[in-house]
This record gives C-alpha cells, sequence and structure tokens, in this order.
C-alpha cells in the first residue's frame, strides 16, 4: 500500500480569551479570509472557551461554514454531581466535533494525568466526538534526555483500551511544553522526530491507523515558520494558541503553502 494521505488540520486554540461576542467577531472575520479552496486542502477548526460555543455553533450553522467547533476540556462521565463539569453530549448537541484532552495547562495546573486523559478521550468518542490528545515534555525531560520516553507513555496512556479503528480517526497534538507561548517553537527536524516515533509507537499497538491517525505540532506556531513545520513528513497541521487570536494571523498559518 502506498503512503496514506492525512489531511492537515489547523486548530485555533482560543485558551480563556474573548467573550462570546468576540468569539463571534473571531470566526466572522477568519471566514472572510478563507476560501473553498482553502478548506479543501486543511482542515480549519476554533477552540473558543464553553461560554462561546453556543454562539460559535450559530455563526458557523448561519453562515455554513466548514469550520470545526473544537472544544478545550471535556469532563468523562456522562452525567452527576460534578459540579463545574462538562459532558460530551452536552457538546455534542453543540456541534462540537473535536475536543482537546490533556493540555499541558491542564495537566499542570488541573492536576490531568494520563488516566484521566484517557477516560477524558474515550467519553469523546463516545459520544461521536474526535480527542485531540495533547503530549509533551517538558524542559527538564528533554534535558534529561527523557523526551520520548516521556511523551510516548503519555501516548500509550492516553489510547489505552481505545480500538485500533477509532484511535484511526483521533488527532494527537505534540506540543513541547517549553514551546507554548514562549516565542521558541521546536525545530521542525526536532518535531518530525518526535512526531515518526509516536506514530512508529502507535503502530506498534495498532498498525495500519498509524497511518491514518493526524499527529499534528504545537508551539509558538506563526505564520513565518508555519510552512517551515508542515513541510515535514509526519506533520499533519497545527495547534495554534497566541497567534490564533487574530483572524487574519490565524489565516495566515491556514494558507501556509501560498
Ligand atoms: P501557543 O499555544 O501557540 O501560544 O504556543 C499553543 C497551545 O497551547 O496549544
Amino acid at each position: 500500500m502506498g503512503p496514506v494521505a492525512r489531511k492537515p488540520l489547523m486548530v485555533g486554540n482560543w485558551k480563556m480569551h474573548g467573550t462570546y461576542f468576540e468569539a463571534m467577531q473571531w470566526v466572522q472575520a477568519l471566514s472572510y479570509q478563507l476560501d473553498l479552496a482553502d478548506y479543501d486542502r486543511v482542515d480549519v477548526g476554533v477552540a473558543p472557551s464553553f461560554t462561546s460555543l453556543r454562539s460559535v455553533q450559530t455563526v458557523v450553522q448561519m453562515d455554513d461554514l466548514p469550520i470545526h467547533i473544537v472544544a478545550q476540556n471535556v469532563h468523562w462521565a456522562k452525567e452527576g454531581a460534578h459540579t463545574g463539569e462538562v459532558s460530551a453530549r452536552m457538546l455534542a448537541k453543540l456541534a462540537v466535533s473535536h475536543v482537546i484532552v490533556g493540555h499541558s495547562e491542564r495537566r499542570r495546573h488541573f492536576g490531568e494525568d494520563d488516566r484521566m486523559v484517557n477516560r477524558k478521550a474515550r467519553a469523546a468518542l463516545s459520544d461521536g466526538i474526535v480527542p485531540i490528545v495533547a503530549v509533551g515534555e517538558t524542559l527538564e525531560e528533554r534535558e534529561a534526555g527523557d523526551a520520548e520516553e516521556t511523551v510516548g507513555r503519555q501516548v500509550s496512556g492516553a489510547l489505552a483500551r481505545i480500538p485500533s479503528d477509532q484511535v484511526a480517526r483521533l488527532v494527537v497534538a505534540y506540543e513541547p511544553v517549553w514551546a507554548i507561548g514562549t516565542g521558541r517553537h521546536a525545530r521542525p527536524s526536532v518535531a518530525q522526530e518526535m512526531i515518526s516515533h509516536l506514530r512508529n509507537r502507535i503502530r506498534s499497538r495498532h498498525g495500519e491507523a498509524a497511518d491514518q491517525v493526524r499527529i499534528i505540532y504545537g508551539g509558538s506556531i506563526n505564520p513565518g515558520n508555519v510552512a517551515a513545520l508542515m513541510a515535514k513528513r509526519d506533520i499533519d497541521g497545527g495547534l495554534i494558541g497566541g497567534a490564533s487570536l487574530d483572524p487574519g494571523t490565524l489565516a495566515a498559518c491556514v494558507k501556509y503553502w501560498t
């Protein structure tokens, strides 16, 4: 079998930025700068806060935009006494197609571990939402030579008990912690090396699903570095934080090949 063509995925992660009104303006402004040829080449998504999801859904559906609505978090339970949490079913009703699980900010500040990330990923899949499983090593782990082991363990933990046909559909985001929000992106060769390692690790357990799973890079992506990163064979897109808050800059990242 020849190489599998994986469509790139570019997601703007707005983190805790923007009111619902600003989020509506951003998604509209983004859509003005993209055309059908862009959406043909790249799957485009935005990840607003929970409070903006409904408004973004309204814009996306009213204007019939091919933009994926991505949530930033989900709880693993179907429902219950979990004050402050949001279930996959609630997200699915808002036309959310993807959800980020295991972002390093959540691992660091909210104690999310691999087991929780795995439960979140499985909950998302059971409601038809594609998890974007975020993994990445700290600077200390990289300097100690532990990067591959750390990130490999995070991926294996997150994918535990997920059947290979579902693994094939999901997205892994390699986001080295030292590159997030620092303006210091990973060198393309470094990102490629890790992502290829992750793909091999997934292959050892899930076979050909590894050729279909999209593995994207995140960490200080901007219009100036996106093309070099995306040129790498195993890098299937980007998760873009700071640079995505300006719709023009996010659009420029989506149009990285032009
Ligand atoms: P950044 O964030 O682009 O601001 O580095 C990426 C992320 O955290 O997803």
